[in-house]
């Protein structure tokens, strides 16, 4: 398929990405760019906002190797996407195996791996007690034997288990009650500085956007293409105070009009 780029200094990078589902008809997304440094040694936070529609999930399918575009490049750390290159992701409908147990599920891609049984569950168990799942790991992934919050955090492991250093969440709390939203926000916050994970995470939620990101990407559609990056300059390490800060008031508000800006535009 396509060439390795040894450009090492993107983790990820989408260059001039064409859609097409009609055979060249229509274009749904058009010469659409989306390059991620990486920052080995403090990882990021990217948002991706836009209307329903906009190619949001595509993007992440991309990135995941579970699509490929109709024109256009994808690298992961370099390496084209594929067999080698895999990104597992999390998307708001519980995407687990309800048939296995947390630890089987969590221990997944070793297994593919052919990593021992022992070897295994010692890793998957480091990331059950991180995700807060200790003492659950030998029920079925399933609901409602698991919360809708637990079910996000087996994901949330099985793919740092996969893959600890890029992240993709398609609006991965978006069917969570605002508690356990809250919570998993800030359990995010925590794993992205403990792996310096790069994470891709796309969400509706403008003040969720702003709380979690470093930067965030807007999208517009009808061709989808990025339109709008905004750095938010708020401290690395954030807590509810952060949402009293009149700094991230003004960025609610600033993504906001741009959002509506960008819908003005399709
Ligand atoms: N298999 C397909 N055939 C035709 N159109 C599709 C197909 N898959 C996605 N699309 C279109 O691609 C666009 C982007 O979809 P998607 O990435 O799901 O958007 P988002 O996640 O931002 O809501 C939408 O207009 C959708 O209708
Ligand atoms: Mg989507």
């Amino acid at each position: 398929m396509f060439s390795d780029n040894p450009d090492q200094k993107n983790i990820i990078e989408l260059k001039k990405i064409s859609q097409s589902y009609d055979g060249g008809k229509t274009w749904i997304m058009k010469d659409c760019d989306f390059i991620i440094e990486d920052k080995p040694d403090q990882g990021q936070f990217v948002v991706i906002l836009g209307m329903s529609g906009s190619g949001k999930s595509t993007l992440l399918r991309y990135i995941a190797g579970l699509q490929e575009p109709t024109l256009g490049q994808v690298h992961v750390n370099g390496k084209a996407v594929g067999e080698k290159e895999r990104v597992s992701m999390v998307f708001q409908q519980y995407s687990s195996l309800p048939w296995f147990t947390v630890l089987e599920n969590v221990g997944l891609a070793l297994q593919f791996q052919g990593v021992s049984k022992k070897e295994r569950d010692e890793r998957a168990m480091e990331l059950i007690k991180l995700v807060g799942l200790e003492g659950h790991e030998n029920k079925f992934a399933q609901y409602p034997t698991l919360s809708g919050g637990q079910l996000q955090r087996v994901a949330i492991a099985r793919s740092l288990l996969a893959n600890p250093k890029i992240l993709l969440m398609d609006e991965p709390f978006g069917a969570l009650d605002i508690k356990t939203r809250l919570t998993m926000q800030d359990l995010l916050t925590k794993i992205w500085h403990k792996f310096q994970s790069t994470i891709i995470f796309v969400t509706h939620d403008i003040s969720e956007a702003v709380y979690l990101a470093d930067d965030i990407y807007i999208l517009k559609s009808q061709p989808s293409k990025f339109v709008e990056h905004i750095h938010v300059d708020l401290p690395l390490e954030r807590d509810r105070t952060t949402k009293r800060d009149p700094k991230y008031t003004a960025l609610v508000h600033l993504v906001e009009d741009k959002m509506i800006a960008v819908s003005n535009l399709d």
